[in-house]
């Protein structure tokens, strides 16, 4: 099985990839910092192939898909993982950065879908995973362009995965809450300091890891985590009123 994961550099994408290599896949990692994944793949036991690639380019985002089946067959999962955030007053936000955002959370992961569709529909098989976010979900104060990038991510995943249902190909949207990563340590750290800043559930990078491969295998339409967040879903008005109630500022406004 042959995984292509974006932003594997970091956090949920190289947690992902340890996991994955682990289970015997063969994968193809991407992001910008090509030395850093020289350094992963040198671990692992199974074929690995490197792609540094700016995925905010997103040219360079549609040659990634042919270059790794060329290095290593017909992709079985893509996983749409890369993503920028930005925690800090919109209203200082300049176009150039907001759409850079856009790109790297939003179109990049449809170009790739867009790129991978055709093979997997053919085949008849693959899976296509979408990490969106629970900004996607109960949107937060303070983080503006990208809850709307995750709800855009997470909006197309979702209606995508009925529209596939009887093609072979199986779409799966990912919503974490916050885990343990230099993201969410930097998101955290841009909220003064509040006790729901302290106490919110969170997860670790490896727990993520393990429910996406087994998303995958048992075909789950989406994940979310810690577990204890899925309840938004069926909750979204109260969630979205304990969100805004209980959000802290931001450290600069
Ligand atoms: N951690 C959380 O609490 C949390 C919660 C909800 C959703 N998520 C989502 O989970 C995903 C992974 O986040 P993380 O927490 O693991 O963050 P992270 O540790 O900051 O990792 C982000 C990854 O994205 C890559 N990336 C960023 N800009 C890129 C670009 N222009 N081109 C190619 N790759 C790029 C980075 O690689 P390079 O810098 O090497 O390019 C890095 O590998 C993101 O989509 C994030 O929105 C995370």
């Amino acid at each position: 099985m042959h995984a292509l994961i974006t932003g594997a550099s970091s956090g949920l994408g190289e947690a992902m990839a340890r996991h994955f290599a682990a289970a015997g896949w063969s994968l193809t990692l991407v992001a910008r910092r090509k030395a850093t994944l020289d350094a992963l793949a040198n671990e692992f036991q199974t074929p690995t192939h490197v792609i540094g690639a700016d995925l905010s380019n997103l040219d360079r985002a549609v040659e990634v898909i042919a270059e790794s089946q060329q290095a290593l067959g017909p992709i079985d999962a893509l996983i749409n993982n890369a993503g920028v955030q930005y925690v800090e007053p919109t209203a200082g936000i300049s176009h150039e950065r907001s759409e850079l955002l856009f790109k790297v959370n939003l179109l990049a992961p449809m170009r790739l879908i867009h790129e991978v569709l055709p093979t997997m529909l053919e085949r008849r098989s693959g899976t296509i995973v979408n990490i969106s976010s629970m900004a996607g979900i109960t949107p937060t104060p303070g983080m503006c362009h990208y809850n709307a990038s995750k709800a855009g991510l997470a909006a197309a995943s979702e209606s995508l995965r009925v529209e596939l249902a009887d093609s072979g190909v199986h779409i799966l949207t990912v919503y974490p809450g916050p885990v343990t990563t230099p993201m969410e340590t930097a998101a955290r750290d841009s909220f003064t300091p509040h006790w729901a800043v302290r106490n919110v559930p969170t997860g670790t990078p490896e727990g993520m890891a393990k429910l996406v491969l087994s998303g995958i295998l048992k075909k789950t339409p989406r994940i979310f985590y810690p577990r204890v967040y899925g309840m938004a879903r069926h909750t979204r008005v109260l969630s979205q009123w304990v969100t805004d109630t209980f959000a802290p500022p931001l450290k600069d406004e």
